[in-house]
């Protein structure tokens, strides 16, 4: 039996038909997919409608359905993970453990939403100047509607559910509006929601180019939240959205520094996890190596040795470096590469490519000219600025436009405090590779990286409004 089938582009290029691809105990996806305004009309009134409901769920209720879905979202973690593996050519074992983490953080969003939403404040009157006791104020957080959830290819399933768990324990109901490499991954997540048991019309899913229903959605006059995870189009969002909350993470050029004392081999380690893993594709990516001179040649060694054996390939077959999502993503890379070349960088390994497939190319000598000094690849190439003093370095990290993580390596404390405040960036991270998770820790960019702060504690908080009640004493 067919349950479900599509066609998708995959990040070789080819087109993918899936067809059966599902667990029998999945059902058929067509409703929940639209395209047209109609049909996104129609999912945004489905969603305002079952909303009103939803938000008088007891909220133990509600938690109640999302560890259900969890535990179905785990429970459908191999199929799942095939769909990223096809569509987005994520590594396999990267894949799997998206899912999991996935089904961990609804379920860390059930239980973090029964204590957040389940306390309010009690205020009296007499502690302001000139008031007697006279008045009673009760607080409570309440949903704001419907959330539009925007998630990016790189995690379909994860940044879909880091919008939709906090949304749904909140009382707010969803239209995810999922990538389109990605997609199928998204849709079946969606449907172990369905399968739950989460009310009908609660949460929606419209597929599409977001050049086509992009701003129809997010100019919908019933919208009243936005969470969009992706690029530049998030300041365009912003910039047309109605009076709503927004949270925006819009990408990063998240720098690394490396101070004389730092042990190299742990900062060697880091920077290939964090600048090559699912190659490169990360917000939260090292994408460029700020390095002291006195060490850079040692290091650069220590991180080559490390490239040299990385795998290359296809991700069915784990491979660490996989083909990058779009032909069009890779042409970027290559842009950044030539400009790096015709500027004079030093090619650590020779630039190789097969399709989308890049192989990793580490660039040393990178100066600030060059483009790969200041964009972001979003692909397997990592630029070494070798810097005079700690203070070129954060300069350096603090005139990018970005400014999500960054990361300092160095054995002496005081001095990474004082890197860490000098930094400009939504997080710094000391003797590790920038990395978003554990998914309840705040994760926020500063400038053109974002707005708002997300993690599973400051998204419930960002979807709900504070309602209050005064009790007025005669
Ligand atoms: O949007 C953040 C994402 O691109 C990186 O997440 O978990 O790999 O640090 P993570």
């Amino acid at each position: 039996m067919v349950m479900f089938s599509t066609t998708t582009q995959m990040a070789n290029g080819t087109n993918l038909h899936l067809e059966n691809l599902f667990l029998s105990s999945i059902q058929p996806l067509t409703k929940s997919i639209s395209r047209s305004k109609e049909e996104v009309n129609k999912a945004i009134e489905s969603a305002k409608t079952a909303q009103k409901l939803w938000a008088k769920t007891p909220l133990w209720k509600r938690a109640e359905l999302l560890h259900k879905a969890a535990a179905i979202l785990k429970e459908h973690k191999a199929p799942i993970a095939e769909c990223l593996v096809k569509e987005i050519a994520k590594p396999a074992k990267d894949a799997v453990t998206e899912v999991v983490r996935s089904g961990d953080l609804v379920s860390y969003c059930a239980e973090e939403g029964v204590r957040v939403l389940g306390e309010g404040k009690f205020l009296v009157s007499d502690s302001f100047p000139g008031n007697e006791r006279t008045k009673y104020c009760l607080t409570s957080k309440i949903p704001l509607g419907v959330v539009l959830a925007i998630p990016p290819f790189n995690y379909p399933v994860n940044l879909a559910v880091s919008k939709i768990a906090p949304a749904l324990i909140s009382g707010n109901s969803i239209v995810l509006k999922p990538p389109t490499q990605g997609a199928v991954a998204a849709l079946h997540m969606v449907h172990c929601f369905h399968l739950a048991g989460f009310p009908k019309g609660l949460i929606s899913c419209v597929t599409g180019k977001g050049s086509e229903i992009g701003d129809f959605l997010t100019m919908h006059p019933d919208v009243n939240c936005i969470s969009f995870t992706g690029g530049d189009t998030g300041i365009a969002i912003s910039k047309k959205s109605a009076m709503i909350p927004l949270q925006m993470e819009l990408g990063g050029k998240d720098a690394c520094i490396v101070l004389e004392d730092a042990d190299l081999d742990l900062v060697a380690a880091n920077i290939v996890k964090g600048g090559f893993s699912y190659s490169g594709q990360r917000c939260t990516a090292v994408k460029v190596a700020l390095v002291m001179k006195s060490v850079a040649d040692t290091l650069v060694k220590k991180i080559n040795d490390k490239v040299a054996k990385l795998t290359v390939g296809p991700p069915e077959d784990d491979c660490d470096i996989t083909p990058v999502v779009t032909e069009s993503s890779a042409n970027f890379i290559e842009e950044l590469v030539k400009d790096a070349k015709e500027k004079g960088a030093t090619f650590c390994q020779e630039y190789k490519r097969k399709g989308n497939l890049i192989w990793p190319l580490l660039l040393d000598n990178v100066g600030a000219n060059m483009r790969i000094a200041r964009e972001e690849p979003f692909g397997p190439v990592l630029p070494v600025i070798r810097i005079n003093s700690v203070e070129e370095g954060i300069l350096h990290c603090n005139s990018s436009n970005f400014g999500l993580q960054g990361c300092v390596f160095t054995k002496d404390i005081n001095k990474a405090m004082l890197v860490s405040d000098a930094m400009e960036t939504g997080t710094v991270q000391i003797n590790s590779a920038p990395a978003r998770g554990p998914d309840h820790f705040p994760f926020q960019g500063l400038k053109d990286s974002g707005i708002g702060s997300q993690g599973i504690t400051n998204s419930i908080n960002m979807m709900t409004k504070v309602k209050t009640t005064i009790i007025n004493l005669p």
